[in-house]
């Protein structure tokens, strides 16, 4: 585990921004997978309007949905697809063949799961994910308790999830119960994870993910045990803990 430790949101915003970029440069048929949820947002901004500036050449970048809410009906505008279109594909320009999405509405949601996995794999596995970290400390929506080997699946959104999705819709009525998450499993095989945490409200949680014990109870927690994971803090949120 390696951590990044900012001033201020901006600053990690960027220093995001510059991994997301160096990462594409080195390997231009990257595979990334990117949270949406409000921490990386400055993040995507700002790698969009560097990627313009330096007209990079996103054709060949694969994009994997973290997740995704199910029973929304197509083009309803809590769908996470459309967060991550709004926020990063279209900004980037990035192909739509190049994306691998999840159907809100799919009739059989395991079947989907089975060949979003056997996508991944076949594309090589993730280059780079870029993670937020829940208050309970799911990463994607795997909810505590969430094991490493867990693939991708069906899960229930907790009621710590209800509240803090409650945030971005308008309130808990108008967050959905379920959810499809890309798995622990396929998560920790990332060759490239950056979780960004900002703001003193995540302070707790980021201590238990990084100096607490491993456990389900905090999926975050299994980050610990991947050398490839680098922290994007601001100091809000890093507080007093040790640089590793
Ligand atoms: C979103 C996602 C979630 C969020 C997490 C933090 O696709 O998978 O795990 O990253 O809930 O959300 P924010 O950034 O809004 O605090």
């Amino acid at each position: 585990m390696n951590a990044i430790v900012s001033d201020n949101p901006t600053m990690v915003s960027r220093e995001v921004a510059d991994l997301v970029i160096g990462a594409i440069r080195k390997d231009p048929d990257l595979v990334l997978i990117p949270a949406t949820g409000n921490t990386p947002m400055g993040a995507y901004a700002r790698l969009a309007k560097q990627m313009r500036r330096d007209a990079a050449d996103v054709a060949h970048v694969r994009v994997f949905q973290l997740d995704e809410y199910l029973d929304l009906p197509p083009g309803d505008s809590r769908l996470l697809s459309g967060w991550m279109q709004r926020s990063l594909i279209d900004p980037l320009g990035i192909p739509p063949a190049n994306v691998t999405g999840f159907r809100s509405d799919a009739p059989d949601v395991t079947a989907m799961c089975r060949e979003y996995d056997a996508a991944l794999e076949a594309a090589g596995g993730a280059g780079l994910t870029i993670l937020g970290l829940g208050p309970n400390g799911h990463i994607g929506f795997n909810e505590p308790p969430s094991g490493a080997d867990l693939p991708t699946r069906e899960i229930a959104l907790t009621p710590e999830s209800i509240r803090s999705n409650a945030g971005y819709w308008g309130g808990e009525a108008r967050v959905p119960l379920r959810a499809v998450t890309c798995g622990m499993a396929q998560l920790l095989a990332s060759r490239q994870i950056v979780l960004v945490v900002t703001g003193e409200g995540k302070r707790e949680i980021l201590a238990r993910t990084v100096a607490g014990p491993v456990t389900p109870d905090v999926p975050a927690s299994f980050l610990q045990t991947s050398p490839n994971v680098t922290i994007v803090a601001d100091r809000a949120a890093w507080g007093d803990l040790p640089l590793p």
